[in-house]
């Protein structure tokens, strides 16, 4: 019996890196999994994935910040699977410089992604999980549902040329702190995790310039060795988290003992307590 039978879960960003490890979780524990991704193959290969080992799982692909992506993705927990349960915000990517040089394009985009996606997979999400809380309680039910946000370090302690990624992942801990507030009367508990330095495409050592289509854009992704080296030496535990750590953390927030857990951040960091 895993600890997420009978659950339905959204993960948004989980055609790779933490997302993905995300959505294997859950659904290694039960949950089924609606999968999403910018990249449809990479959504349907892991959506296929969670099937192959036995889970249950759909995609609904495309980019989060598109208008009407929320109706969709919640949709289909709804339509394909009967309930939501679960919501886990992690899309998202950074695009880096200085203020002098940061556009605007470059500063709605974060905002977008990391903080009106989220928001709009919320609104959408609201109606439907009072219906499905009203529903148990007529039942005499008892069903604690959870919203698992994914911040930054970077948004707690601030990280330099990264203005408007910073700006997204101090908003979303505001948005968990007043989200856990509203919901609190529909039994959903409403967490964040922000997470240090964890081992995805974001922080590869690529050192080659690497960019990544990503909205339609070009954006450099992955970082220096040298910096990712300077970085794990302050990190408590030596060393970089891999995504199966990271999505311990988020799993964490997703099972019944932590039933009574809301509005809070908690870091996975290796011990990292500051940047
Ligand atoms: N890796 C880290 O060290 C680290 C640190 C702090 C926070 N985070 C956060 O964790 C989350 C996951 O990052 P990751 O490290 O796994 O990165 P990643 O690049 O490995 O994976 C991110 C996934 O999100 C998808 N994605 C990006 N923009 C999207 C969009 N608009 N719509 C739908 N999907 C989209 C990408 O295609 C990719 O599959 C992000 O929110 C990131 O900011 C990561």
């Amino acid at each position: 019996m895993g600890k997420l039978n009978g659950k339905v879960a959204l993960v948004s960003g989980s055609g790779r890196g933490i997302g993905r490890s995300i959505a294997l979780k859950l659904a290694s524990e039960g949950a089924a999994v609606v999968v999403n991704d910018l990249y449809p193959e990479t959504g349907d290969a892991v959506a296929e994935e969670i099937r192959s080992l036995g889970g249950r799982a759909c995609a609904v692909n495309g980019s989060v910040a598109e208008p009407g992506f929320a109706e969709r993705f919640v949709g289909a927990a709804v339509e394909q699977f009967g309930g939501l349960d679960i919501i886990v915000n992690n899309a998202g990517y950074t695009w880096d410089t200085v203020v002098q040089k940061m556009t605007d394009e470059q500063w709605y985009a974060m905002l977008d992604v990391h903080l009106t996606a989220p928001f709009r997979i919320m609104r959408a999400a609201q109606p439907v999980i009072r219906d499905l809380h009203k529903a148990d309680m007529e039942a005499g039910v008892r069903n604690v549902r959870k919203v698992v946000n994914i911040s930054s370090m970077a948004g707690q302690f601030g990280n330099a040329g990264q203005l408007n990624y910073t700006a997204g992942k101090a908003g979303i801990i505001g948005m968990t702190k007043t989200l856990a507030k509203e919901w609190g009367r529909m039994a959903v508990t409403v967490n964040c995790v922000a997470f240090g330095v964890i081992k995805t495409r974001l922080t590869a050592t690529t050192g080659d310039g690497a960019t990544a289509k990503i909205d339609g854009r070009d954006i450099k992704v992955g970082i220096n060795a040298g910096l990712l080296k300077m970085i794990e030496a302050t990190v408590p535990l030596g060393r970089a988290g891999t995504p199966e750590e990271a999505a311990g953390s988020v799993f964490m927030f997703c099972i019944p003992e932590s039933d009574y857990v809301s509005g809070q951040v908690i870091a996975c960091s290796g011990g990292l307590t500051g940047l």
